[in-house]
């Protein structure tokens, strides 16, 4: 006689084998934040930080627009009162200097590799 127990044993395992990539992108979709490299010249973002990691593509892709449409290179943020130019390299990277310990790092810890690289230059790094 076959053994029952070992045989459903052995299936259970062999399910969760075979859609484990299935499990370890749920994992992922409600992503563990990396170890990200602090800015050292700046304590805050342009916005809070809670709007930036919702926000930042949505407000790059603005001021692309603003940019290049409108002219219009200011940022005036109500959370720092300062104001800066909508540029992602001269802005952005400025204070994260490292964009591969920085953006990149969390950018491939949920699988999203912006394009914007193809044409801006990483003012520190090595194109990619
Ligand atoms: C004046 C310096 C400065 C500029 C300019 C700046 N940042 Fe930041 N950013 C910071 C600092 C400092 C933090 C961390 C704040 C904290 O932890 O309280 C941060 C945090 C963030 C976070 C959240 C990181 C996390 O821990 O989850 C994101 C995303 C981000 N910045 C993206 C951007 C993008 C995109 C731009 C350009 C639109 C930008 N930042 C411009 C200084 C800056
Ligand atoms: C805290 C994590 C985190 C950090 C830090 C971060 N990003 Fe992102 N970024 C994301 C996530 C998550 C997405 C995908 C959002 C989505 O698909 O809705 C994303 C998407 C983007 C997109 C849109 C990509 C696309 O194809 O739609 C751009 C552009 C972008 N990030 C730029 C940056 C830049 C520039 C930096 C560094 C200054 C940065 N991000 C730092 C988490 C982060
Ligand atoms: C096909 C080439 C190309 C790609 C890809 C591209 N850009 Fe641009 N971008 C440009 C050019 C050209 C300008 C105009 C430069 C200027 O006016 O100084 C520009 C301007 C901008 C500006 C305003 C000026 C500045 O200094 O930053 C922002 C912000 C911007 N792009 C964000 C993005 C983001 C975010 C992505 C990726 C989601 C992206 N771009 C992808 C070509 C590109």
């Amino acid at each position: 006689m076959y053994d029952k127990g070992k045989i459903l044993t052995g299936l259970a395992v062999f399910v969760v084998f075979m859609t484990y990539p299935f499990w370890n992108n749920i994992g992922r979709a409600a992503y563990v934040k990396p170890e990200l490299e602090k800015p050292r010249m700046a304590k805050e973002c342009v916005e809070n930080v809670e709007y930036m990691r919702a926000e930042h593509m949505a407000m790059l892709n603005e001021w692309r627009d603003e940019v290049v449409r409108n002219g219009m290179h200011e940022y005036h943020s109500s959370f720092t009162h300062q104001t800066y130019a909508k540029s992602l390299t001269k802005t952005c990277l400025k204070c994260h200097e490292n964009k591969d310990k920085f953006c990149d790092k969390c950018h491939t810890s949920v699988a999203v590799s912006p394009y914007c690289w193809d044409c801006h230059v990483d003012p520190k790094g090595v194109k990619q």
